[in-house]
């Protein structure tokens, strides 16, 4: 017999006991009230709050699928299909979760100082779903600011520590996705290069400009634009040159693959090739995805400060000023918003090769004759 017939539950309650309604309505429990001293907006609190943790809770979910397809060697192509759907919905959460916070700031400063104290430490600088979520994706330990009083999970419990320990020793979805583009195949293929040639691409269009100033300035000025130019060319070099990128990456200055970046940027430039479309695709999410976490950091910064002030926040933190400048020091895919420094018109892209070209296209073609069916029997 299946379970749900073995039931005693009568079929007008299978709603609430499908959604464990009784236990999630008898979970908010305002803590101003059991101080004697019940402040109307704690019940807002605390319903923020758990809303934030269940879709945590759906993030990390997609999350599993994702990092799992992505965990294979070669990743098949048939999963980019189901990583780009989960990768889509997670930047739809982030996005909710962005809007939500219109609700929060119907709560007026004076309303939130009337149950502050009840919270004692508590804060949402515990939350150790939000912190899995910052490792999975790939927020090192190293590039967190330091915090006030040791480490950022010195107050969760040892078994939410635990998890997010591991999760920091495992490969972060930014480590799969370098690793990924590592391994595209197109960077070099046949006699083709795709640095080579991009380079001497880029060279031509800045000796082009620079020939172009000497035409229509002189004196200072043309000086001052030289001098851009030249800015300009040792840019691009700090990531031709392998060596020179090596140095970039211990400087901070990036943190993805000289291989990751190569394909990236083949990706990011020729992304109109059928078989380049569903890469371009996932990078565009991620950068989504990376957007609205940051929107999400610098929105809840600002409702701190209205709530608060420049007030110590309820975990001890410098409140706004802390939160303030994790919106940028905690950003995990900025490499990719870096590429952008390193494009040139696309009428100055060098043509891929033909036979390139074929491989990346589909290979369907409406004049090909049709495919002999097998006979049957
Ligand atoms: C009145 C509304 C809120 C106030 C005044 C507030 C205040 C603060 C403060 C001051 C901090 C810094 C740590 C500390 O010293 O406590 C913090 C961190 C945090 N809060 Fe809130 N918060 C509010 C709403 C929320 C909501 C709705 C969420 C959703 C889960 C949330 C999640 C977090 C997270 C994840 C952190 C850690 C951020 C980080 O370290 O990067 N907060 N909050």
């Amino acid at each position: 017999m299946a379970w749900y017939a073995a039931s005693m539950v009568q079929p007008q309650d299978l709603y609430s006991e499908y959604l464990c309604l009784d236990q999630l309505l008898d979970a908010q429990r305002p803590w101003s009230d059991l101080g004697g001293r019940p402040a109307h907006d704690e019940m807002l609190f605390i319903i923020f709050h758990q809303t934030y943790e269940l879709w945590f809770r759906q993030i990390s979910f997609e999350l599993d699928d994702i990092q799992q397809r992505f965990s294979t060697s070669v990743v098949d192509d048939r999963d980019m299909q189901p990583i780009l759907a989960r990768l889509d919905r997670i930047a739809a959460i982030w996005r909710l979760l962005v809007r939500q916070l219109d609700v929060l700031e119907t709560m007026a400063p004076q309303d939130f100082l009337d149950f502050r104290e009840a919270l004692r430490s508590a804060s949402g600088f515990q939350s150790w779903q939000f912190r899995l979520i910052e490792a999975r994706l790939g927020l090192r330990r190293q590039d967190r600011i330091p915090v006030f009083h040791g480490h950022f999970d010195d107050a969760l419990d040892p078994g939410h520590k635990g998890l997010i320990a591991r999760a920091e020793q495992a490969p972060s979805l930014y480590d799969q996705i370098d690793g990924w583009l590592a391994r595209t195949p197109f960077v070099e293929r046949g006699g083709y290069r795709f640095w080579d040639s991009y380079r001497a691409a880029v060279e031509h269009v800045l000796d082009g400009k620079a020939a172009g100033v000497r035409q229509a300035l002189s004196g200072e000025a043309l000086a001052a634009e030289l001098s851009a130019i030249e800015r300009a060319r040792r840019k691009f070099h700090l990531i031709f040159d392998e060596e020179q990128h090596a140095k970039g990456v211990e400087e901070g200055l990036w943190r993805m693959s000289w291989r990751g970046l190569q394909a990236a940027l083949l990706i990011t430039l020729y992304r109109q090739e059928p078989v380049l479309q569903m890469p371009a695709r996932l990078l565009s999410v991620i950068m989504d995805v990376d957007e609205l976490l940051t929107l999400w950091r610098y929105r809840h910064a600002l409702i701190v400060q209205r709530m608060m002030g420049t007030a110590i926040g309820t975990a001890g933190s410098a409140g706004y000023g802390y939160l303030m400048s994790t919106v940028e020091k905690h950003r995990i895919f900025s490499d990719l918003y870096g590429l952008a420094t390193y494009l040139i018109p696309s009428a100055a892209l060098p043509p891929l090769p033909e036979s390139l070209r074929s491989e990346m296209g589909y290979r369907y073609h409406p004049a090909d004759p049709p495919v002999p069916r097998a006979p049957h029997g």
